[in-house]
């Protein structure tokens, strides 16, 4: 058995409106209302990097954990927005809380649903030996983002979430977990900053290189709606639930009709679904573990219920986790 013993969260508190945004490019609040259902988003603040955001998760975890640094056996961060390009950010994190030698590292580039995956190596690994693992994700997309294009620039906010996992003990039990990769679709969402393939050189800088998410929105929409319903579904089927056992749904907060589709696809109430996406955006691999400290701090979610966690994102990866309180 895989348990959660402790939920944490951090967003920043420089507050960016639509109508902020209206200031900087050509867009309105209704626009981004309309389209997307987000209203507002986080930034970090100027001298905030991403160590920062996923320290302030991980002490609110490890708290309702009733743990200790010392008391960490593992460290994983899903992230793609590092605090630096090596090392990971993961052995950052294991120096600024203070933690024993352990081991620990970053599941890098994986997207939205990076933060799901690590919770499955996570449980693996602690179905291999008895460890208390903090699995983190965190985003600082402000930094990364080109601040000129309308079309990706007002979606995304900067945020962190995260849990302590252990074998047994806890709030909830890890009951399953399934993910998928279609990695021909890579090119419908990727942020290729100074990779390889594409080298920084002065001009390319210049150009605004560094800052370059390119993303197909309307196939990414597509993919999202399908893969995060589907993998739901399938995942329910495994462990012999349907759609009326699940007493919350907490999916990637991408945007709000994406998540209202994949609502419909399922057939499950809108009371059902958990929902920020208004007030943070779409922080990537942080939402679920954000969305889900909050449901349950905000007492969203009683003893018994029946948590279902999905997230689809840049890879093309999608995953589903079920969460028994
Ligand atoms: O974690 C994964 C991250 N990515 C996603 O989840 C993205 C998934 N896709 C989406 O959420 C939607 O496709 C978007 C919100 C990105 C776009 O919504 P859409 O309804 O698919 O709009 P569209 O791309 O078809 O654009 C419609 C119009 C275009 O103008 P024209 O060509 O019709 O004249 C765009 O140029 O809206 C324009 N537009 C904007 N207008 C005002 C695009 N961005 C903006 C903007 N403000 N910010």
């Amino acid at each position: 058995m895989t348990s959660v013993l402790g939920f944490g969260g951090y967003v920043p508190e420089r507050v960016m409106t639509n109508a902020d945004w209206a200031e900087v490019v050509d867009t309105t609040d209704e626009w981004i209302t309309t389209r997307t259902g987000i209203k507002e988003r986080r930034f970090a603040a100027d001298d905030q990097s991403t160590l920062d955001l996923a320290e302030e998760a991980a002490l609110v975890a490890m708290k309702d954990a009733g743990l200790g640094p010392d008391e960490i056996d593992e460290i994983i961060v899903a992230t793609d927005t590092p605090e630096v390009y090596t090392p990971d950010t993961a052995s950052l994190m294991q120096d600024r809380l203070g933690c024993r030698n352990i081991p620990t590292y970053d599941l890098g580039g994986s997207g939205c649903a990076g933060w799901i995956q690590a919770i499955d190596v996570a449980r693996s690994r602690i179905a291999f030996e008895p460890k208390r693992v903090l699995v983190v994700g965190v985003e600082l997309i402000s930094r990364l983002i080109s601040w000129e294009d309308r079309t990706t620039a007002v979606l995304f906010g900067d945020g962190a979430g995260a849990v302590v996992m252990a074998r047994e003990g806890g709030k909830a039990e890890l009951v399953d977990v399934i993910s998928g990769t279609d990695g021909s679709k890579a090119d419908i969402l990727t942020l290729q900053t100074g990779g390889t393939r594409h080298p920084f050189t002065v001009e390319s800088a210049a150009a605004g290189d560094h800052q370059r998410l390119d993303m197909d929105g309307q196939a990414v929409f597509r993919e999202a709606v399908r893969r995060m319903s589907s993998v739901t579904l399938e995942l329910l089927e495994r462990i012999g639930k349907g759609i009326e056992d699940v007493d919350l749904l907490v999916p990637h907060q991408a945007n709000k009709r994406i998540i209202d589709a994949v609502g419909h696809k399922l057939g499950i109430d809108e009371d059902r679904v958990f929902i920020n996406v208004d007030r943070y955006g779409n922080t990537g691999s942080a939402t679920v573990p954000l969305g889900l400290w909050e449901a349950h701090a905000g007492g969203q979610i009683r003893d018994g219920d029946l948590v279902m966690l999905t997230a689809f994102g840049a890879g093309f990866h999608w995953a589903s986790a079920a969460l028994q309180f």
